[in-house]
């Protein structure tokens, strides 16, 4: 068994920009992260998991004006967007930052005048060309005849400006250094290679701010020019710690700091961040590991093309946990990888359904049928075979195994090595026939197999978790244990041993099956609807989610929006997020079911007058008639989800109609 001691764990996810909506990119990156995160907090570490949005530059500038909005409005509408899909995509992020907010700008203001006081930072001025798409120079050696940006290969414009440099070039020894001792820095290997071969052709001054534009943090004491946005960027992975300022969580985490970047973005992270970090004293990260990217069967991603993956069309089509699993179970990471819908639902039918499904329903089918039930005690682990030694060694190996994996950040070998554990709980099946030990009455061999199942398949829960976690605790409940799989700690990743007597409660299949044939009907349409939104016929949907169709006020009228009092307010049963709110409108009583239990105490809501949506088709939840909807805004700061209810001064009459 795995005896590692526990550690510190901060990781990072590059902060989006927020010109356009998330697309699989952002949610590869993010779920990644997310199952990383997820696996160091079981096991004990210390964890921290940031993620956010780049909100300066000209990118963002122009896709405002291009929108007729202000920067700042164009942020606001689509931050709203990736905290939604971190949301749906079930992402367990500690902090989320937004580099327009105040404890960001400060520091990079902070940041640069101590460069500049330390002479890290130098006025100059700089010409050159410039990549708007890509915020960067490209260096006059990297340009052809056509003056393309060799990375997005579209036009160059020529530039020139005063601006202040960051001295780059009195970091290249250290640089160089610091690698040649700690290969590991950067992952996968390629990339190391990449880097370091970089660094050894020379590295020149960095031009750390612009007068060309006026969306940015305006540089302390010149406000001609503001930040760029990529130093403005990085800085974001030290503010959301509250550096300068010692404290707690800059202490505890900036030591273990890793980051998580795709391909096209090492560069920043791998030889301008360190640098910066060693010119202010802090430690350089531990490790920046860099992923590769999806096409689209086989295509490059494009919008024109219309075959841009929307994250939360697959996780409403598929289901969350299908959709991690599948981009982190089929492409080995650090590589590039291709997304098919064919390829998800194949893997759903077979991994999801077929293998883990079928492991936990067999199981407990047999529980259920010979057991009543009751899982055999421990006791009957003491007369295991070679054959239940065998399932038993493969668990064990296993933990250690992922451990290792995950530690190396190869998620797609993790899931690997948990599906072999899970292929050969279903052979064991197969080589122990425990039907037939049922129908023999050999009592005590059937009980050493149930037992030794249900210990398989409750590791298997842990080690899934990570990566799927409302199925893992699915199984976990199904398993009949108490409490939450992600509280499992590491010592409870052991063989045997439960403390009460467990009874196990089957439920509904994990995945079902999906039929090929009528998939392929639906996916027919869905892209035939897709192409004519494309090409702008109406009627077609929109492709991308969280878009609002203008309304006319005809529109609106429809909606029979009232002032009810709340009078009672009652828990649901089995239902930890639901209320039964009795309400009365005036003329009517009236029940709603409402899903705001964590937001507000039952003493909190009686007898406040609230908004409520009473022409809405009535819904049964957990049996309960709802007749309505109540009306709350929805928000998100710092990874904390916020409700608050629209509702009316206290002595405004009740059934009033809203306009
Ligand atoms: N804002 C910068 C990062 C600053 S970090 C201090 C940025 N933002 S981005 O929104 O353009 O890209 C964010 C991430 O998405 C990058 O890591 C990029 O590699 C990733 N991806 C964008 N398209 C992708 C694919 N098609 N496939 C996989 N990842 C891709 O860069």
């Amino acid at each position: 068994m795995n005896e590692k001691k526990t550690g510190g764990f901060y990781l990072t996810t590059p902060i989006y920009y927020v010109n356009d909506v998330p697309h699989i990119g952002h949610a590869y990156t993010t779920i990644a992260c997310d199952a990383l995160a997820r696996w160091h907090r079981m096991r004990g570490d210390v964890t921290r998991f940031l993620t956010g949005v780049d909100e300066h530059g000209q990118k963002i500038e122009q896709a405002a004006e291009k929108r007729g909005m202000t920067p700042i409005q164009l942020c606001d509408e689509v931050v709203i967007n990736f905290r939604r899909l971190w949301k749906v995509l079930n992402i367990s992020n500690d902090d989320f930052i937004r580099t327009t907010e105040d404890r960001h700008i400060e520091v990079v203001q902070y940041f640069f005048s101590s460069l500049l006081k330390k002479g890290d930072i130098y006025k100059g001025s700089y010409e050159g060309w410039y990549c708007v798409p890509c915020e960067t120079y490209v260096p006059e050696g990297q340009i052809g005849d056509d003056h393309l940006c060799p990375d997005c290969k579209r036009p160059l414009t020529r530039m020139s400006e005063e601006s202040y440099f960051f001295r780059l070039s009195k970091y290249q020894d250290a640089l160089i250094k610091h690698y040649e001792e700690r290969p590991d820095a950067i992952m996968p290997r390629a990339r190391y290679n990449e880097v370091m071969s970089f660094i050894k052709s020379g590295l020149q001054d960095l031009s750390i701010s612009r007068t060309t534009l006026k969306w940015g943090i305006p540089v302390p004491g010149d406000e001609r020019h503001v930040v760029y946005v990529w130093l403005d960027a990085l800085i974001n992975y030290i503010s959301a710690l509250g550096y300068p300022k010692p404290g707690e969580l800059w202490e505890t985490h900036w030591p273990s700091v890793r980051h998580m970047v795709g391909k096209d973005i090492i560069r920043f992270h791998a030889v301008i961040w360190p640098a910066i970090l060693m010119a202010i004293g802090a430690n350089p990260p531990v490790r920046v590991f860099a992923h590769g990217w999806w096409t689209v069967e086989g295509d490059k991603m494009s919008k024109s093309k219309g075959n841009v993956v929307d994250p939360f069309e697959m996780a409403a089509l598929y289901g969350t946990d299908a959709f991690r699993y599948f981009v982190l179970r089929e492409v080995p990471f650090g590589n590039d990888g291709d997304f098919s819908e064919s390829g998800l639902m194949h893997r759903i039918n077979s991994d999801l359904a077929n293998d883990m499904g079928n492991l936990l329903n067999r199981t407990l089918q047999m529980i259920e049928k010979y057991r009543d039930s009751r899982l055999p005690a421990d006791s009957a682990l003491d007369r295991a075979n070679s054959l239940d030694d065998t399932l038993r060694d493969l668990a064990i190996k296993t933990l250690g195994d992922m451990d290792s994996e995950m530690d190396n950040f190869a998620l797609d070998s993790a899931l690997k090595t948990l599906w072999v554990l899970v292929g050969a709980g279903n052979k064991y099946i197969d080589d122990t026939e425990p039907w037939k030990l049922g129908r023999e009455g050999s009592g005590d061999r059937l009980d050493v197999v149930l037992r030794t199942l249900w210990d398989a398949l409750r590791l298997s829960a842990i080690l899934a978790y990570p990566f799927i976690p409302d199925t893992a605790q699915r199984i976990w409940q199904q398993l009949g244990l108490p409490g939450e799989v992600s509280g499992a700690g590491h010592q409870s990743w052991r063989w045997g041993k439960t403390d009460s007597p467990v009874t196990v409660k089957k439920g509904d299949v994990l995945f079902p099956r999906l039929d090929a044939a009528k998939w392929g009907e639906e996916k027919a349409a869905r892209d035939e609807a897709k192409q004519a939104a494309l090409r702008g016929e109406s009627g077609a949907p929109a492709p991308q989610a969280e878009k609002f169709a203008q309304i006319g006020i005809d529109d609106f009228k429809k909606l029979e929006i009232r002032v009810a009092k709340i009078e009672k307010a009652e828990p649901v049963d089995k239902a930890d997020k639901l209320y039964k709110l009795y309400l009365d409108l005036g003329f009517e009583k009236r029940v709603i079911v409402s899903g705001i239990r964590e937001f507000y105490k039952p003493e909190e809501l009686v007898g406040k007058k609230i908004l409520v949506l009473c022409n809405l088709k009535p819904a049964k939840f957990r049996g309960i008639e709802s007749r309505g909807m109540l009306l709350a805004a929805e928000a998100n700061e710092s990874g904390r989800d916020l409700i608050s209810l629209a509702a009316v001064d206290d002595d405004f009459p009740v059934g009033a109609l809203v306009h």
